[in-house]
């Protein structure tokens, strides 16, 4: 049976605190690992990417494999080739296969008719290959992870959900401050909080994505409105632990759920985190791969 790899759900504590360390291995040592020689990885993208794309199409090369960016317009998929059928095609020619879609019953449906892995680069419901991401940075910041506090502000969506659950996995506490209306669903081991200031007390980390996700372009008014006390600035940086650090998915939108003294600023392991993409990542196809 392969490994998937959908919400970040399959892996226990120990393979992921395993996969951190192997990323940061490898961030020292770019080229240390030729697990996907001779193997070719399939990356479907139905929704645009700048991080994604170029984390995984470089990783996958420097693992020694060869990355087939695989775009559905592109494709009889987008001609209404069942997904079924894209499934089986790929298992006969590429050993693993990542996509970025819509809703998560799309993923569900490629994992369960393809025969070699699958692993999820964001649906509507999870981003677990950024949370790996957000993990790896945490743990070269502050070493011990158990118990560690991150504070996510803002929309209760797919990221907010991937470090939920992979937070969780990993011994964080992980809270998530939501106005009503946008909070995350109850998740084991997650801290649910209207107000921002009280969640980021004694946080070493606080968080933020977007407050219009791809795909909620439609409500993009009603979302700024809702979410406009929930921006990561200064004065909530300064509620939060003194060695607190920020972070942040990207892209970001300055003035809405962050400023330009937090994103470019000292306290910000933000651009790091957006490299770590390719470390956690090769490190999680070793995993899927073994
Ligand atoms: N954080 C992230 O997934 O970025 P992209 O949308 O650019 O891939
Ligand atoms: N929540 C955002 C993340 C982008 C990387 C989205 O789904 O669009």
């Amino acid at each position: 049976m392969p490994r998937h790899f959908l919400t970040g759900a399959e892996l226990s504590r120990d393979e992921l605190l395993a996969l951190l360390d192997r990323a940061i291995e490898l961030r020292a040592d770019r080229l240390g690992s030729d697990a996907l020689a001779g193997r070719s990885v399939g990356l479907i993208f139905q929704k645009p990417s700048t991080r994604t794309r170029l984390s995984f199409e470089a990783g996958v090369f420097e693992l020694g494999g060869h990355p087939l960016i695989l775009r559905p317009d592109e494709m009889q998929m987008g001609r209404g080739e069942p997904l079924r059928d894209t499934a089986l095609i790929l298992s006969r020619h590429v050993q693993a296969v990542g996509i970025r879609t819509h809703d998560d019953a799309i993923i569900e449906e490629l994992a369960r008719y393809a025969t070699i892995s699958v692993f999820n680069m964001l649906t509507a419901g999870h981003h677990p290959c950024q949370a790996l991401a957000d993990l790896v940075t945490l743990r070269e910041t502050f070493g011990d992870l158990g118990g560690l506090v991150l504070t996510y502000v803002g929309d209760g969506n797919n990221v907010a959900r991937s470090l939920a659950i992979l937070g969780g996995i990993a011994g964080l506490e992980v809270r998530v401050a939501s106005p009503p209306g946008y909070a995350l669903e109850p998740i084991a081991g997650a801290r649910l909080f209207e107000d921002p200031v009280a969640a980021v007390r004694d946080a070493r980390a606080v968080y933020t994505d977007v407050w219009v996700s791809m795909g909620d372009e439609a409500t993009a008014e009603e979302r700024r409105r809702a979410l406009a006390a929930y921006r990561v600035d200064d004065a909530l940086l300064d509620r939060a632990a003194p060695d607190a650090i920020a972070l942040h998915d990207l892209p970001a939108h300055v003035g809405e759920e962050i400023t330009a003294e937090v994103l470019y600023g000292d306290r910000q392991r933000i651009w790091d985190q957006a490299e770590n993409r390719r470390h956690a990542q090769k490190a999680l196809l070793e995993l899927l791969l073994r």
